[in-house]
């Protein structure tokens, strides 16, 4: 299909997407069953991630956000620059870090080493998806909605070039990207 010029094709449907992100609030929420976790999602992707799935949590949360850089990620050394902190305390937190892909595992293995460092209770992490042959992730996702190919894909908080994150769900984006 094309949609304002670009050449998508569906690959995860509006039902699949919120069903799995159900199953997941639901496991969280029996994990979590006397405790009032805080996620803590990274922007700008995961803004709809966390938006759904906060709203299928059944026990007390709270929330915050987090911005790493993009770029720096694709040099070889892959170094991330954090452009904004979080405003909550997490020492003595259930902290869960919620992002929309995974894709070299470098943002967040940045993240699990910096939010470590402000001495949560315990950290997990949720990503809604995960590209095969992680070679950078050297710890466990503890809730992954979908492995996806290698390929681009964007819709639901997933962006080319700051667009199309609006779409509700997730697409390939075929031709030839910049
Ligand atoms: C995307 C995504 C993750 C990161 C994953 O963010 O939201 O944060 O890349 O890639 P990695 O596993 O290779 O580190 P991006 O940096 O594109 O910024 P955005 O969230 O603003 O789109």
């Amino acid at each position: 299909m094309n949609t304002y010029g670009f050449n998508l094709t569906p690959m995860i449907s509006k039902d699949k997407i919120q069903s799995r992100l159900k199953e997941i609030a639901d496991a969280i929420s029996e994990e979590y069953k006397d405790e009032v976790p805080i996620f803590i999602g990274v922007l700008n992707g995961s803004f709809i991630v966390m938006a759904d799935l906060l709203r299928y949590m059944t026990i007390d949360c709270e929330m915050d956000f987090i911005k790493v850089s993009s770029y720096a990620k694709t040099e070889s050394t892959g170094t991330v620059r954090l452009l904004k902190d979080i405003s909550a305390d997490i020492t003595n937190r259930h902290v869960i870090i919620v992002e929309d892909i995974i894709d070299s595992g470098l943002t967040i293995s940045f993240l699990k080493e910096r939010l470590e460092g402000a001495s949560p209770k315990s950290l997990s992490f949720v990503t809604l998806l995960i590209k095969p042959d992680i070679t950078s992730l050297d710890f466990p996702i503890d809730h992954i909605g979908f492995e996806i190919p290698p390929e681009f894909v964007v819709g639901y908080g997933l962006d080319y070039d700051q667009k199309l994150r609006h779409l509700p769900e997730i697409y390939r984006l075929e031709g030839n990207l910049k």
